[in-house]
C-alpha cells in the first residue's frame, strides 16, 4: 500500500494477518434444515498467513473511482500464491467483511483492500476465512469503531463458519456448525506439519454434499463405503495436553475426508506417497484438497517434505507449525490507498513459488 502522502484528517493504512487453521478432529453429523451440517471439531491454528490492508482511497483519485463499472467505493485487490483464483470484487470475503463493518458504522468513503494470500485457495485451510477475519480486525481499526472480540466474533459467524477461529487462533474445539468455539489453552505442545497442495481445489460445499450422498449410499445398502464416524475427542485433548506427537497423530481423524477422496481420487496417492514418505500420520485437510502429513520434528517434516517433493504429485509444499496465535494487527500508519498503484496490483507482486519445500 503506498504511503506517498501525508497524513490529512486521520488518513490511515492498516495492516492485519489471520492464520490458517487445520482440523485435529473433524466430526460431521447430519444436515440441518438450514443448509449447514453440525459438527464437533477440534481447531488448530497454524503458521500460514493471509494478510489484509485497509485505507481510504486517496482524496485525488475520487473521481476516477466512480467512473468504475463497480461505484469505486471498495476497491478490492488480490495478489500472492493462487490470486488468480479469487475474486476482485464485493464477493470476495474480505470484501463482504469491510462492507460489513463500513455500513454499519455509515461511513461511505471509498475503501481499497488488498488481500495477500499465503494460504491455499479452496484448499480445506480456511484461507478465505482467514482473510474475513483479518479484514475485520483491520477495518475496525481503521474506522475506529473498537468493538471488541464479542462482537468481531459475532460478526465473523454471520462471514462464516470457520471465521471466528481465525480470529482466536490457538486451539479451541468448534460447534454448531465450528463458530461456536470453547479454547483449548492446554494444548500447547509444538506440532510440524507438511502441508501439500493438490492441482486444483474443491469447493466445501460440494464435499459436503458428497459425504451426504455417501452416507445415503451407505444406508441404501448401496455400494459400501469406508466412512468412520469421528467419535469421541477425549483421548486427543487428553493426548494435546502432553508433548508426544506419535501420541497425537494417532488420534487425528477427518470424516470429510472419504468425500474429498471420492471427488478428487488422485488424493489416494498423495496419502500413500505422504505414508511412505514416514510422516506419522497423513490426512486431507477439512474439506479437502490439501493433505497434511503430521511429523515429530521440524527436520523430520523437511526430510518428509523432500521426499514428497520427489514424487512430483504437488505443485507447492510447506512444512508449517501449531499452534499459531490469532488474527492480529501488523501495521497501523498514515496514508492513503491509491487506485493503480503498482504496489497494489497483481502481476507485479503475484508470488510464483514452486514445489521446492520452504524451510523456515
Ligand atoms: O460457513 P461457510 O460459508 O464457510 O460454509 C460454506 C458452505 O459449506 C455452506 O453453505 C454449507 O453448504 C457448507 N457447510 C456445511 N456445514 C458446516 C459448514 C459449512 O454444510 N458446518
Amino acid at each position: 500500500m503506498p504511503r506517498d502522502t501525508l497524513p490529512v484528517g486521520g488518513a490511515r493504512v492498516v495492516t492485519a494477518v489471520a492464520p490458517a487453521k487445520i482440523n485435529l478432529h473433524l466430526g460431521v453429523g447430519d444436515l440441518r434444515a438450514d443448509g449447514y451440517h453440525d459438527v464437533h471439531t477440534v481447531y488448530r491454528a497454524v503458521d500460514m498467513w493471509e494478510r489484509v490492508t485497509v485505507a481510504f482511497l486517496h482524496p485525488d483519485d475520487h473521481a476516477a473511482a466512480r467512473e468504475r463499472p463497480d461505484g469505486g467505493d471498495l476497491i478490492v485487490s488480490v495478489i500472492g500464491h493462487g490470486a488468480d483464483k479469487v475474486p476482485e470484487d464485493r464477493t470476495n470475503l474480505a470484501a463482504r467483511a469491510v462492507e460489513l463493518l463500513r455500513t454499519e458504522a455509515g461511513i461511505d468513503t471509498p475503501i481499497v483492500v488488498q488481500v495477500r494470500k499465503e494460504v491455499p485457495v479452496a484448499g480445506g485451510m480456511a484461507g478465505g476465512s482467514a482473510d474475513a477475519a483479518a479484514a475485520l480486525l483491520a477495518t475496525d481499526r481503521l474506522l475506529g469503531l473498537r468493538l471488541g472480540s464479542a462482537a468481531l466474533e459475532e460478526r465473523a459467524a454471520r462471514l462464516g463458519s470457520d471465521v471466528p477461529f481465525c480470529l482466536r487462533g490457538g486451539t479451541a474445539i468448534g460447534s454448531g456448525r465450528g463458530e461456536k468455539l470453547v479454547p483449548l489453552l492446554h494444548a500447547r505442545a509444538e506440532q510440524h506439519i507438511v502441508v501439500v497442495l493438490a492441482r486444483g481445489g474443491l469447493s466445501t460445499p460440494e464435499v459436503f454434499a458428497e459425504l451426504d450422498r455417501l452416507r445415503a449410499d451407505d444406508g441404501e445398502g448401496g455400494a459400501a463405503h469406508e466412512l468412520p464416524e469421528a467419535g469421541s475427542t477425549d483421548e486427543l485433548l487428553r493426548a494435546l495436553g502432553g508433548s508426544d506427537p506419535e501420541a497425537i497423530a494417532d488420534l487425528l481423524v477427518n470424516d470429510m475426508e472419504p468425500a474429498a477422496l471420492s471427488l478428487m481420487p488422485a488424493l489416494h496417492r498423495t496419502l500413500r506417497v505422504g505414508h511412505e514418505a514416514g510422516a506419522l500420520h497423513g490426512m486431507v485437510s477439512g474439506s479437502g484438497p490439501t493433505c497434511l502429513f503430521f511429523c515429530a520434528t521440524n527436520e523430520h517434516a523437511l526430510d518428509v517434505a523432500d521426499e514428497i517433493a520427489q514424487a512430483g504429485i504437488s505443485p507447492l509444499i510447506t512444512v508449517t507449525r501449531g499452534p499459531a496465535r490469532g488474527a492480529h494487527i501488523t501495521e497501523d500508519a498514515a496514508g492513503y490507498g491509491r487506485l493503480n498503484d503498482p504496489s497494489t496490483s497483481r502481476d507485479s507482486t503475484r508470488t510464483g513459488r514452486d514445489t521446492k519445500p520452504t524451510r523456515k
